[in-house]
């Protein structure tokens, strides 16, 4: 009896600002067995860490060269929780901190610096050395991992990422507004999309997804088919 064993591909999930590109990066990873790691998190931890050693002004203006002085003492990682994946910013759980709308009002300045660029994506790409994994972002596609042998690129309008996203900060007891929401997304998509360093493209050979009028059940499943017909092909 020959058995057929499913070989481990690379998959990047790219797209804009609260897509919804996470859950459904997790929700794959679960179902199919994968290790998920959430690039934006890793952003978001070093400027927890600028944020926390005064290095960004109230203006959102980030001490450049003290961040990258500080680089080497700055170590993220994650642990597996009951309730899912937690960020560890120098051993500290910081998942909800990370999440708050104080440190997304800064994260895309911090994640415009090439140097934190680089280091981060250096930490992305050792932990897809093996396979076997699920990575969601802005740039994977294009930068982490330009051989992935699944890419999706995720989008839907500004109003519905900033609705679902307002209703997930107020359902974790944060008192953010719908406006404050909107503005920080549309801020973050322009920062994102027209910085130097790898911005948020579409990588050329990605599959684009619109979810606007997706369920959460309907985008799992669209995503379940395209890694199989990923997987298909290489078989
Ligand atoms: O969850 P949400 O889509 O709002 O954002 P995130 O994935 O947590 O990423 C936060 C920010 O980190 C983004 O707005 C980008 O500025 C930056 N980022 C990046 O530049 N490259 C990545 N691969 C991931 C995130």
């Amino acid at each position: 009896m020959t058995t057929t064993i499913t070989p481990a591909i690379t998959i990047a999930i790219d797209g804009y600002s609260s897509s919804g590109k996470s859950s459904m990066a997790k929700a794959l990873a679960k179902k199919i067995g994968y290790r998920y790691i959430d690039s934006g998190a890793m952003y978001r931890a070093v400027t927890l860490y600028a944020m926390q050693h005064s290095m960004i002004s109230a203006g959102h203006e980030v001490d450049c060269d003290a961040l990258i002085a500080a680089l080497p003492l700055i170590k993220i990682d994650f642990k597996v929780c009951e309730d899912g994946q937690h960020t560890l910013l120098n051993g500290v759980d910081v998942e909800s901190k990370i999440r708050q709308l104080d440190v997304s009002n800064n994260v895309s300045q911090v994640a415009v610096i090439p140097a934190i660029r680089h280091a981060l994506v250096a930490m992305q790409q050792a932990f897809g050395t093996e396979k076997g994994i699920v990575m969601d972002g802005r740039d994977i596609g294009t930068t982490v991992f330009p051989d992935a042998e699944l890419k999706i690129f995720v989008n839907a309008s500004a109003e519905t990422r900033a609705m679902r996203r307002h209703k997930e900060l107020i359902e974790k007891g944060e008192s953010s507004t719908y406006e404050d929401v909107l503005a920080n997304v549309v801020t973050r998509d322009h920062i994102d999309e027209t910085r130097q360093e790898s911005p948020l493209r579409k990588a050329q050979d990605a599959i684009l997804l619109d979810n606007s009028k997706m369920t959460i059940a309907e985008q799992d499943s669209w995503l379940i088919d395209r890694y199989n017909e990923a997987i298909s092909k290489l078989k």
